[in-house]
């Protein structure tokens, strides 16, 4: 990292589930492998680092939006490492002066999203499906809603909090698009931006599936000056004609 001017930490176990079956693993990369790159930063001379958090660290609890001031409660060896993350990252910013932000991400999507693992994001899931011809599984009755993000504005925040003057003293901040969208709907609009109503099998709800998933993204405007770009059916758009593309 010798003369690095800042770090962005994405690297991790991203799945809950692998992390409930390998805590061992879980905390060995997200966060050990977190605290390692914050001393391999601190050593080199390295201004700021940037960390991936996530929304997992809101867990179950009521209250919607989710604001930053708001309690916390891991529920997975998954959200314990990114709240790992958060504590090392603002200690290493109060007691050796390096300068950290994390950014929790909500539900991010995106072209080249790898829709071959169950662990994949709805979206690249539906659009797999969708450009391969076939239906959409549903788990439970589809009225969960989400807070989906396109990459390209996650992207676009992590450059901000990687330069932003008024940040770097261990925040955590909400990165999403303060719109939340319920499954059933995310199927229609997918739908609308082809042409044609897709056909949805419904299965049995997933144990721990949250409920409702949406963020307030005022601190990242204040602190980043951070605002998504991106509508829902435009990150759709893109992300579907990207999806048809790989198939021809
Ligand atoms: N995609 C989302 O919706 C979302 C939501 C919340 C948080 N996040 C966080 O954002 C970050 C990026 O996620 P992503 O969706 O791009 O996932 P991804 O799986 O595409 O990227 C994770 C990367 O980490 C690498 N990695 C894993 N273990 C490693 C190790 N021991 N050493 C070095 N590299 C290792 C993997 O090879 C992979 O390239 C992660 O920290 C994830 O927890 C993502």
């Amino acid at each position: 990292m010798k003369g690095c001017d800042a770090v962005l930490h994405l690297a991790a176990l991203v799945s809950v589930p692998e992390s409930v079956r390998s805590p061992r693993m879980s905390h060995d990369i997200n966060a050990t492998g977190t605290f390692n790159v914050l001393s391999a930063a601190r050593e080199a001379g390295v201004r700021r680092v940037v960390s991936a958090s996530s929304a997992a660290v809101y867990g179950n609890l009521p209250g919607s939006p989710k604001k930053e001031s708001m309690s916390l409660r891991a529920e997975s060896p998954y959200a314990a490492g990114k709240l790992s993350v958060e504590h090392y990252s603002s200690v290493f910013s109060s007691v050796y002066g390096l300068e950290t932000v994390c950014l929790r991400y909500f539900n991010v999507f995106g072209p080249r999203q790898n829709a071959a693992s169950q662990y994949s994001g709805v979206i690249s899931r539906f659009s797999a499906a969708l450009s391969a011809g076939e239906p959409l599984t549903v788990f439970g009755d589809g009225g969960q809603t989400r807070d989906f993000v396109y990459v390209a504005d996650v992207a676009r925040a992590n450059t901000l909090a990687l330069t932003a003057a008024k940040a770097g003293k261990g925040e955590a901040v909400n990165i999403a698009s303060g719109r939340s969208v319920s499954l059933l709907s995310l199927a229609g609009a997918m739908g609308t931006v082809l042409g044609k109503a897709p056909r949805i099998l419904f299965r049995p709800a997933r144990e721990g599936d949250i409920r409702r998933s949406l963020a307030d993204i005022s601190f990242a405007r204040r602190l980043l000056g951070y605002r998504p770009a991106y509508g829902l059916e435009q990150g759709l758009g893109l992300t579907l004609s990207a999806a048809l593309k790989k198939r021809r």
